[in-house]
């Protein structure tokens, strides 16, 4: 077909272009340029947001006050902070999404997971 239109072709190829871009991975820094924090409401930052499979997740820190587990939906909804299956606390720690699926991820400090520092997302295809 590209052959017998090359017009055609040209419009092909554009949305093909337009739909990598679209779909281009995507990094998130995590509450923006609060960042990962106790006062931050997480809620608000993913409402309007799409999670896709490989976009990365940036959290911000100071890893002297923060951590970052990533748990499971039980720890995530009671702060449950010594069953994580990933613990970062670099204070600048990139994640990607390697698959579909939720994700959560809670403060392991002290009360920060009780005051609101908790994560959760969906990552679609
Ligand atoms: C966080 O934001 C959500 C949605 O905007 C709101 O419903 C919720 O009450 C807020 N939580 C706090 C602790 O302010
Ligand atoms: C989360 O992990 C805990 C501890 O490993 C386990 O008891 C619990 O059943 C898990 N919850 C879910 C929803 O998988
Ligand atoms: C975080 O790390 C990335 C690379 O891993 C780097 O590009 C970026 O400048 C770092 N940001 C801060 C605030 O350290």
């Amino acid at each position: 077909m590209c052959l017998q239109s090359y017009q055609y072709c040209t419009v092909i190829l554009f949305f093909l272009c337009l739909n990598s871009l679209l779909n281009a991975r995507e990094t998130h820094i995590v509450g923006d340029t609060y960042g990962w924090t106790d006062s931050t409401n997480f809620s608000s930052w993913t409402a309007g947001k799409e999670f896709h499979v490989g976009d990365l997740l940036v959290f911000n820190y100071d890893n002297m006050v923060h951590n970052v587990l990533q748990v499971n939906s039980t720890a995530y909804e009671g702060c449950i902070k010594d069953t994580y299956a990933e613990k970062f606390d670099g204070g600048n720690d990139t994640l990607l999404l390697s698959e579909v699926g939720k994700y959560w991820f809670i403060c392991g400090v002290s009360d920060h997971c009780e005051n609101g520092q908790k994560l959760g997302i969906v990552a679609i295809p």
